[in-house]
Formats: structure tokens, sequence, C-alpha cells
């Protein structure tokens, strides 16, 4: 028996081929979590004593919704808590999506996007980004007046995986466009509190409109508790949090509960977070500094560099992946398993731990000066 016929619509990731081949003490730079412990909030929640463990709402624990609120400063009915900001794309795109439709997705963007497109039997359109990879208003509306078949449409910023801002004018541009067609409106900000100056723009500064997506996952520091959240009228939440329900039933509660302690104590949570960002950061780019001879631009967000590829790796880039991994010991993720419009690039995490990082553009630097 064959399995079902979407399944074969899912390509195995790059991003998993480069790291599972990996030589022993190969350095991952392709990582896309934060390297730092669980802050103690949610290990002393985890080790807390519980008489029960009952599946709890649907839409998730009313304390962590409200915490979510306070923190997002949303009403209460406008917060829908899920398994990763993940879950609440899955469950969006199945609750919105018909076959036939369209998702306007960034290239290069997450690579989750057009998968999960595929999954809800929809076709995922991709729209350029600008020279420097922030998000360009104008292509997007281009994009969008040739799509008339879309019904969703997705933003991250900080993105996945330049590391590039938005502007609040382009924002404000893309929401009122797609609040004009009646396109749903994703505005991925998982990101966005990992910063290492200042905060970039969220799509709630210049609009009501549309769902913003979030979760523990980097700047809380706890991926693999699986809490994430969505943001937005409850006409667009209540059928994802159907499909959601169906899905998973709710978070785990030990997890939501964990994330209502990260939540609570989100000041010092966060701060700590972003001091761990700025020491990767500091080795980054000491290091690059070091071996490129120049300084590289600090992302907006997040924890990933772009960096072009050499001219002698952008005919076959998978090869020299997969050179620099072998005989270099580093892994990088190619740009093309973002999209098209990343095939002249790598991406590079600093999310590491420092000295790996150091060692890291120690091994990988040769390859972009000897080809
Ligand atoms: C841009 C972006 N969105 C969403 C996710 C999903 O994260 P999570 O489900 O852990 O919230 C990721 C994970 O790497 C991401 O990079």
């Amino acid at each position: 028996m064959n399995p079902a016929v979407r399944v074969q619509s899912l390509r195995p990731s790059p991003i998993r081929a480069l790291s599972e081949g990996a030589p022993p003490g190969a350095i991952p730079m392709g990582l896309g979590e934060p390297s730092w412990a669980l802050p103690l909030p949610a290990r002393l929640a985890l080790a807390e004593d519980s008489e029960s463990c009952v599946y709890g709402p649907n839409a998730g624990l009313p304390e962590l919704r409200e915490a979510v609120a306070d923190y997002f400063d949303e009403a209460m009915d406008r917060v829908m808590v899920v398994s990763g900001s993940q879950g609440a794309l899955f469950a969006l795109f199945q609750a919105w999506l018909n076959p036939g439709d369209a998702v306007l997705v960034p290239d290069p963007g997450f690579l989750a996007y057009p998968t999960l497109a595929r999954l809800a039997g929809a076709e995922a359109v991709g729209y350029p980004m600008s020279a420097d990879f922030t998000l360009d208003s104008w292509s997007f509306r281009q994009v969008l007046d040739r799509s008339p078949n879309a019904r969703i449409a997705i933003i991250n910023h900080p993105s996945n995986p330049t590391g590039a801002g938005v502007s609040a004018q382009a924002l404000g541009e893309v929401a009122e466009a797609c609040e004009a067609r009646g396109v749903l409106l994703l505005s991925d900000e998982v990101y966005r509190e990992l910063y290492l100056h200042q905060r970039s723009a969220s799509l709630r500064d210049v609009s009501e409109y549309g769902v913003v997506l979030g979760s523990v996952s980097k700047a809380w520091g706890a991926p693999g508790l699986r809490v994430g959240w969505a943001l937005g009228d409850s006409r667009w939440l209540a059928p994802a949090g159907l499909m959601h329900a169906y899905m998973v039933t709710a978070p785990a509660r030990p997890s939501q509960r964990a994330a209502l302690a990260l939540l609570r104590e989100s000041t010092v949570v966060l701060a700590e977070a972003r001091t761990e960002l700025s020491l990767r950061w500091a080795a980054f780019s000491g290091a690059f500094l070091h071996h490129f001879g120049y300084s590289p631009a600090p992302s907006s967000g997040g924890f990933y560099h772009w960096l072009e590829l050499p001219q002698a790796g952008k005919a076959d880039p998978m090869a020299f992946c997969l050179r620099l991994r072998d005989e270099g010991g580093v892994v990088v993720v190619p740009g093309f398993a973002f999209g098209e419009g990343g095939r002249a690039h790598v991406r590079l995490s600093f999310g590491g731990m420092p000295t790996d990082i150091a060692e890291g553009m120690r091994r990988l630097a040769p390859f972009w000066r000897n080809l």
C-alpha cells in the first residue's frame, strides 16, 4: 500500500540531508534554535509537583492566554495558544485554504510555508524581496494583483533565513492591500523579541488586520516546549482553533505551565536572551572581521546571517555546501532551500556556542577566499 498522495508532495528538507550526513566533529552552523540553557522559570515550572494532568481547553489554558494577551496588549478573545507557531500555520492553512487557492510566500522565506500550502491543496506563489532582502511592498502588491486566487499571504520579519527586518511603512502598505482584497495576512514574528540593537516593527504597530504569530521557541529560549500563539480577530482564529483541536486537542499542559512562567518573567528572560545573543554575535562578527576583513551587517532579529556565495560556489550551491561540510567540517544551509531568491546565498546561524561559532568561521573562510 502506498502512502497518501498528499504525502508525496513532501520533499525531504536539504537542511536535514546536509546535517544527517555530517562527518564527526563537523560544526553545525545551520542550527535554527538557541543554544543557551532553558531559562530558570520554565525549569522550575516543569519540576513542580502536579496532582493532575487533564487535557485543558482547546484554545489553551486561560491563564496562559491572559499572559500572552497582557504581553502583547491584546484582548484575550484575540489570543489562541497553539503547539508552536508551526501548529498555528498548519491549522490556519487547513482552515482557510481550498484546493486551487494560492498562498503568497516570501522568496527567500521559511521553508515550511510552501510545503504547508501544498498540504492544504493550495499553491505557493513566491514574492521577491528588495535588494537588501526586506519586505518590498511594491513587489508584494504586484504579485498580489497577479494572483486572483490568493487567500493567504505571509510576511516574516525578522526573516528566517536572511535576518532582515521590515519598515512600518511597508507593513502598513501590505496590510492595506490584503485587507482591501480580503486576503488573510499572516505576520510571522517569531524572531521579533530576539534582537541585537532595536526591536523591529510589528504588524500591530500599523494595523489591526490579519493574524500575528509567535512562540516561546526563540527569544524565550524554549523550542522544545512547543508552545506558540496566534493573535487576531476571532473570526480568523475560530476555524483554525477547531482544526488545531482535532490535530492535538490542546498543547501539552506541563509545557503551557512552563510557557506561562516564562511569559510572566519576560522582562528578565528576554534581557538574558539578548545578552546570550549579543555574546554569540560578538563571536561571529569578530571572527568574520578577522577572516573576511570587513564587519558583517547585524541582523534585525534572530540568529541568522545571510552570506553571498563565492562566485565559484554559485554554479552548484549544493555541491559547494557538501564540500564545505565534508572537507571543511562546517554545516551551513544553501539558500535555495528557502526559494529561488536564495540561490546565491547560504544561511549561517550564530545561535550555537561562541567557541563553535569562532571555530566554524575559521574553517569556513578559506572556502570563500580560495575558490
Ligand atoms: C520563520 C519561522 N516561523 C515559524 C517557525 C516555527 O517555530 P515554532 O513552531 O517553534 O514556533 C520557525 C522555526 O524555525 C521559523 O523560523
